[in-house]
């Protein structure tokens, strides 16, 4: 049964601020590759609905953002969100942990302790099996599973067809040197003329959708300008180069070029508003 929202759709609750501080507190508790100030991001998607349909996240781990997402859901009167990993770290990007049955017990244990196991509808799984069979609206997509190109594009690919209107896209580590993030935010997120407002903030890369294209045309410049700065990273990335020495150092100094500040709350609702 569908809990009825205790605040209205579209605005921040009042206690949003204190929300975010517990959570950064909580998410300290828990194993995972947020940092906090990515964490205060993925609790202003969590809460602020910008569109209607589910929350999604593909790439649990132990639970970091999981946790994150649901207590955000909760805080608005949503019943649920939903999760999918096999939690057997099947990608050739995935943390390097020598036993993957402990990370199944530190998942279970982490929403147990988070009091958060009755929000997460979770799927043990590959995110490409969940696909096969996904047929709900979404209105916030957080993709931090399989960083490989292939993996990333295929999720991108298998979920996005079912953004709603003004639903929110989010994908991990666009700033990390993975193959995979990068080069679908830029080539399939930042390139197409169904996204409009967009950025990148810590190591997220974000993106609105908008059903009507005309509505994304005023944030082309802007993407362009995006998508530039972040193609200096990929010959550092492709190819399977090494990933050190001046490889390395000129990966990231070409990175801290690229916008990815803090969001300024205010300013992001306002512009994600505009559009729904
Ligand atoms: C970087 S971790 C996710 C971190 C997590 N979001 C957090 O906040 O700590 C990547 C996760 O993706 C999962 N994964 C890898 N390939 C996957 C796939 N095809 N479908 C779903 N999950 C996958 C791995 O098992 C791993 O737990």
């Amino acid at each position: 049964m569908k809990i009825p929202l205790k605040y209205p759709k579209r605005k921040l609750p009042p206690d949003f601020n204190q929300h975010v501080e517990e959570l950064t507190k909580t998410a300290d508790q828990i194993e995972g590759y947020l940092t906090p100030q990515e964490v205060r991001f993925l609790c202003l998607l969590g809460v602020f609905q910008t569109a209607s349909g589910e929350v999604l996240e593909i790439g649990s781990f132990k639970g970091k953002s999981t946790v994150i997402l649901a207590k955000s859901a909760q805080l608005i009167g949503e019943d649920k969100i939903i999760a999918v990993d096999p939690l057997s770290l099947p990608s050739e990007t995935d943390p390097f942990v020598r036993d993957s049955s402990l990370v199944v017990k530190d998942f279970k244990q982490n929403l147990k302790e988070h009091n958060v196991e009755h929000m997460v509808e979770f799927h043990q799984m590959l995110s490409q099996d969940l696909g096969a069979k996904w047929d709900r609206k979404l209105r916030l997509l957080w993709i931090d599973g399989d960083h490989t190109y292939a993996g990333a594009k295929l999720d991108f690919d298998m979920f996005s067809p079912f953004l709603s209107d003004g639903a929110i896209i989010a994908i991990h580590d666009v700033l990390h040197p993975h193959k995979g993030p990068i080069r679908v935010f830029m080539e399939d997120i930042l390139l197409s003329t169904k996204f409009g407002p967009c950025g990148v903030c810590g190591s997220i890369g974000w993106a609105q959708y908008l059903n009507d294209s005309q509505k994304t045309q005023s944030y082309f410049d802007h993407k362009i300008h995006l998508y530039k700065k972040l193609s200096k990273l990929v010959p550092h990335i492709a190819l399977n180069r090494r990933f050190e020495g001046f490889n390395k150092v000129l990966y990231k100094l070409k990175r801290s070029r690229v916008p990815h500040e803090s969001i300024d709350i205010a300013k992001w609702c306002q512009a994600i508003q505009t559009n729904i």
